[in-house]
């Protein structure tokens, strides 16, 4: 990217300070926040100023944009409104994340630090990889899946779109885990799950 000037974040919440703390350190020189909560001008989300939504997409001029929504169906609404209104929405990659260059991140998607994103894995738009988790090489992750804190995926794991692999979670080599699907923290996945279901413990089990 030419200008890693302003970075506009749209999401006021928890989610968002490590986006902006991430874009910080990728480089990104001014963080705002944007959210549709807040209507007045000149507030601050912790360190950064805040604001409400514009109305109309000719009053966005940031240099790029991410959606910190945690919600995966929000945060989709968001990042295609964006995208329908020509404006950049960008991913973000933290400097001390390890992503392959031979990995393919469509837009939107973040990499938080310790994230390890291996060889021709492709992470799909509006991706989370949260710090730490790791994603081996040929895994495929749908579009606004989140891959939460140390969660560790084997080779060529195939995820649907809109899932959540909890904290700490482990999935074996091949596995096919679903769309809408809930793996509860620290599981041990090792057969493919369906979707829409949530699992827990070790072997991973529908609850
Ligand atoms: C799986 C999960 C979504 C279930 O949440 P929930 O529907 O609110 O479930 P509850 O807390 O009511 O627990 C229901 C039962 O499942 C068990 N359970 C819940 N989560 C579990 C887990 N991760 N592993 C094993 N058992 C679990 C509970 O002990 C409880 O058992 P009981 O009925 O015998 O008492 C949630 O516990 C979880 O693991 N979330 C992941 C959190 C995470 O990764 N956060 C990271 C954010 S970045």
């Amino acid at each position: 990217m030419s200008s890693r000037t302003k970075l506009g974040v749209i999401g006021a919440g928890g989610h968002g300070k490590v986006v902006a703390d991430t874009a910080e350190r990728a480089g990104w020189s001014e963080v705002v926040f944007f959210d549709p909560r807040f209507g007045a001008e000149n507030q601050r989300h912790a360190h950064w100023p805040l604001t409400g939504l514009p109305d109309n997409a000719a009053s966005y001029t940031c240099d790029g944009y991410f959606v910190a929504i945690g919600n995966s169906h929000a945060r989709k609404q968001w990042c295609e409104w964006l995208l329908e209104h020509g404006l950049p929405l960008i991913s973000l990659i933290d400097p001390a994340s390890v992503v392959s260059q031979y990995a393919r991140l469509d837009v939107g998607v973040l990499v938080v630090a310790g994230a390890v994103v291996n060889a021709d894995a492709h992470i799909a738009q509006g991706v989370i990889v949260n710090t730490r988790a790791a994603i081996d090489h040929d895994c495929t992750i749908g579009a606004y899946s989140h891959v939460c804190p140390g969660a560790a995926l084997a080779g060529t794991v195939a995820v649907g779109e809109h899932s959540w692999l909890g904290i700490g979670c482990q999935v074996r080599q091949g596995i096919r885990i679903g769309s809408n699907v809930t793996v509860g923290a620290g599981a041990t996945v090792v057969s493919d799950i369906q979707d829409g279901l949530t699992v827990v413990g070790t072997p991973a089990r529908s609850q």
